[in-house]
């Protein structure tokens, strides 16, 4: 095999309520990467998409983690690189994970597959830091996992692959810019007794509504007292974009990742299509423009659409 095609997908990461240990692969948006095989050592990075983001392999998202892989399997030889990403950097979608994620799994297939899962959440993980400046995986590894995943121990590379409820998801992204680094930089570093214990009870329903698909639960736990409250502010009518949607029939939802996208989850599609309207509709009213989606949980994580 000398070439390989494959999508990345967008990612939820946070689910509401957990923080850095629950992400989500979505079936859309996706990125298209594709690697060769290049006689010779280095990395080249082409994008065809229109976000300008740098080619030079040192400070690509891409480069550092296909750099990172060739020195751990000591590769000899090097790889190009084309990128056509349809996930907006800057969106709270998981852009940087999808390709720092869709790289190494490429890379990996073409060469046979001689890492394990963990080996390339780790070589992902690369980019990612280098991107956010934070090594949070739950982008990472339900990018490359697909289905929903609980980070228990990101030390330990303790990952948990739990299967996707059966739900709908209205994605609606403003097209304003928040950046990682600095949605962190704003959390409160020390939290009240109290509003943990409210938060770890919702972790825990959420993550038992998702095991046993009872909808009704996960609707109840989709709460965030830690970080919505902060974060939230950082988004023009936040507060009016969930009522609007939780009116229109949505479960519950909130922002996506670090931000500025907003998630909402609801029982059919045609609910999900009319909640993204509304939430679209607020956003418009207020001046900003924002692109949506309405989609579902992907059981897949990075896929191979074409090898030659
Ligand atoms: N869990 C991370 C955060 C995800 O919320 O900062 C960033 O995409």
């Amino acid at each position: 095999m000398q070439s390989i095609k494959v999508s990345s997908p967008g990612t939820l990461s946070n689910l509401c309520c957990g923080f850095d240990i629950l992400g989500m692969a979505v079936e859309a948006p996706f990125d298209i990467i594709q690697v060769s095989k290049r006689n010779a050592p280095g990395i080249s990075i082409k994008h065809i998409d229109t976000f300008g983001l740098p080619e030079d392999s040192a400070k690509n998202i891409a480069g550092v983690s296909l750099m990172a892989m060739i020195d751990m399997l000591d590769y000899k030889e090097g790889f190009d690189v084309v990128i056509e990403k349809k996930i907006k950097p800057g969106s709270g979608l998981g852009s940087s994970a999808a390709s720092a994620a869709g790289v190494v799994v490429a890379a990996n297939e073409l060469l046979g597959n001689p890492l394990s899962y963990k080996d390339l959440i780790a070589l992902a993980m690369e980019g990612e830091a280098m991107a956010s400046g934070s090594r949070h995986m739950d982008n990472v590894a339900p990018c490359i996992l697909g289905g929903t995943v609980l980070i228990r121990d990101s030390a330990q590379m303790d990952v948990v692959r739990l299967n996707n409820p059966d739900l709908h998801i209205s994605i609606v992204h403003p097209q304003i810019e928040i950046k990682t680094s600095y949605a962190r930089e704003i959390l409160p570093v020390d939290i009240p007794l109290k509003k943990a214990v409210s938060q770890w009870a919702n972790v825990g329903g959420l993550i038992s509504g998702i095991c046993m698909n009872d909808l009704k639960l996960i609707e109840r736990s989709l709460v965030d007292v830690i970080i919505e409250p902060v974060r939230s502010k950082l988004i023009p009518g936040f507060n009016e974009v969930k009522q609007r949607a939780l009116d229109a029939g949505a479960m519950g939802g909130g922002i996506s990742g670090s931000g500025p996208s907003m998630f909402m989850f609801s029982q059919d599609e045609h609910t999900a299509t009319c909640v993204a309207k509304e939430m679209q509709m607020v956003f418009e009213r207020l001046n900003v423009e924002c692109k949506s989606y309405v989609t579902k949980p992907s059981s897949m994580g990075v896929q191979v659409l074409e090898s030659k």
